[in-house]
């Protein structure tokens, strides 16, 4: 078994999340913090996987652990791609509910096609300041423009579906963590994982 997995987050959710899926091949899985590595980084590239592998390379150079980390976001097709990597900053004030105003405003205008849109998880794997795997995982929907469901977090409310005839908003969180972008890029990196043993 592998000894220890420090995940580069402040996020107590992810680390939970991401503590389930790999408890089984580490002895321990552990925030940052209680790795006692305090670093604050700036999340400035124009990339998923960019941001990731920075937090990745910058938290794994100052520990002989492997490091995980995750960077996430909503990308809709009809807005270029938008709010993308500014997911969580999206408005001026950075709240769910003021970034879910602006995703409706933008939204609004838009046809079914344009309204389309995915969630991305990217996921980059380090050792000791070198990159070892990286992944994304995508989970198609479109925006819808009234909120429905108050689960999950962030633009949940607004991310309808088609399949489940649901918003993540609405669904279960035990089945959100089986088809979410997050669950699959963790899958891949426990894939990854599992094969290198
Ligand atoms: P980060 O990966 O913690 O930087 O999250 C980026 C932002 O993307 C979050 O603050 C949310 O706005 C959005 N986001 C990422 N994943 C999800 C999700 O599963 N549901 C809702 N919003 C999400």
């Amino acid at each position: 078994m592998k000894k220890k997995l420090i995940i580069a987050t402040g996020n107590k959710g992810k680390v939970r999340e991401i503590a389930a899926i790999l408890s089984h091949i580490y002895e321990d899985v552990i925030s940052m913090k209680e790795a006692g590595i305090c670093v604050n980084i700036v999340e400035d590239a124009d990339s998923f996987i960019g941001n990731a592998r920075k937090k990745a390379l910058t938290i794994s150079a100052l520990t002989d652990c492997d490091v995980v980390a995750d960077d996430s976001g909503l990308c809709v097709n009809g807005l270029g791609g938008r709010p993308g990597v500014y997911s969580a900053r999206y408005s001026a004030t950075g709240t769910d509910d003021d970034n879910n105003k602006k995703l409706v405003e933008e939204v609004m205008p838009l046809n079914e096609e344009g309204r389309k849109a995915n969630y991305v998880c990217a996921i980059v794997l380090a050792r000791k300041g070198v990159e070892v795997f990286s992944c994304e995982g995508k989970c198609y929907g479109k925006i819808i423009t009234k909120p429905r469901g108050n689960g999950g977090f962030g633009y949940d409310p607004y991310f309808y579906l088609e399949e489940y005839h649901q918003t993540f908003g609405e669904m279960e969180a035990e089945l959100k963590n089986k088809i979410s972008h997050r669950a699959i890029a963790l899958q891949k990196l426990k894939d990854f994982i599992e094969e290198e043993q």
